[in-house]
């Protein structure tokens, strides 16, 4: 990002960006790099070698709380299944970086990042996106009080780490392939009463990217929920204005508890 006064990404996060957002551009999996599914950039033509799901998003645009409980919150707009599944070990780490073309995720879109597994049951190149199951695997909201007016979220650290987010597999969990839904949600127009924020301005960026998870572990996925039912759109983590402090403080993210059965 280009340095500019802090002043301008105060007024930028007011007006809808007609930009795209950057998606998940680079997946890492035991120490190989797959594309995402625009990988090159023109949200075009679709790799034939990549685990990340077809979306018909062109433009990485937002998803809004009255979509909590429509088919597309679940692998984003048209999701529609990965051919592969990138191998990683159980305990070991998924990299996913947020890019596009020359774009970075904006400063301006803060809040949190939230990631989801489920398994496929078999194989994901052929599950139906509907029956899947999803568990809360990590979460990151409001850290502290630094750097911006709205406080520094997850999207920051994101953001300082180069665009990319590390989820770790969990040691115990069971072989077979899961369907990772990793996701940022940005509050900048989120909002509950007056002014020029709507109650439908939170904005969810769903990413789906199989996996075929390998090793000795014996945990099966338990407790998993259809993504239409993690959020009602209504609650504290989707409707607050976070460019005041007291509100941004001690946010509550929204969605289950993480889910702990294969630490
Ligand atoms: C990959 O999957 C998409 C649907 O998600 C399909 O349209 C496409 O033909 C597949 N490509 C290959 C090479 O299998
Ligand atoms: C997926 O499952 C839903 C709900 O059971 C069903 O309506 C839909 O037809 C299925 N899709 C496919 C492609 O089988
Ligand atoms: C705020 O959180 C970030 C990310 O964890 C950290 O790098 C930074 O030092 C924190 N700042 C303060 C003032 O605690
Ligand atoms: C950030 O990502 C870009 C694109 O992959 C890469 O060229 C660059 O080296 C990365 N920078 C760091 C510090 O890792």
């Amino acid at each position: 990002m280009m340095m500019v006064p802090h002043s301008f990404f105060l007024l930028a996060s007011w007006i809808p960006l007609a930009l795209g957002h950057s998606m998940v551009y680079d997946i890492w999996a035991n120490g190989r790099r797959y594309n995402g599914w625009n990988a090159n950039g023109d949200l075009k033509a679709y790799p034939t070698d990549t685990p990340a799901w077809f979306t018909t998003n062109a433009g990485g645009g937002p998803l809004h709380p009255s979509d909590a409980d429509q088919p597309q919150i679940i692998c984003a707009k048209g999701g529609s299944n990965a051919n592969m599944s990138a191998p990683v070990a159980a305990g070991a780490d998924v990299r996913l970086r947020w890019w596009m073309v020359d774009q970075a995720w904006p400063v301006g879109h803060h809040g949190p990042i939230l990631s989801y597994l489920a398994s496929c049951n078999g194989p994901c190149a052929s599950v139906n996106v509907t029956a899947l199951k999803f568990v809360k695997l990590e979460e990151r909201g409001w850290l502290n009080s630094s750097t911006y007016q709205e406080g520094y979220w997850a999207s920051d650290e994101m953001i300082a780490n180069n665009g990319t987010w590390t989820i770790r597999i969990p040691p115990k969990l069971a072989p077979g392939e899961y369907v990772l839904r990793h996701e940022i949600i940005a509050l900048h127009v989120a909002f509950t009463s007056t002014g020029p924020y709507s109650l439908d301005g939170a904005e969810f960026y769903p990413q789906c990217v199989s996996l075929q998870v390998e090793g000795t572990g014996t945990k099966t996925i338990t407790g998993g929920v259809d993504a239409r039912t993690l959020y009602k759109g209504n609650e504290p983590g989707l409707t607050l204005n976070i460019h005041t402090s007291p509100e941004h403080m001690g946010y509550i993210i929204p969605g289950p508890p993480v889910w702990t059965g294969a630490d």
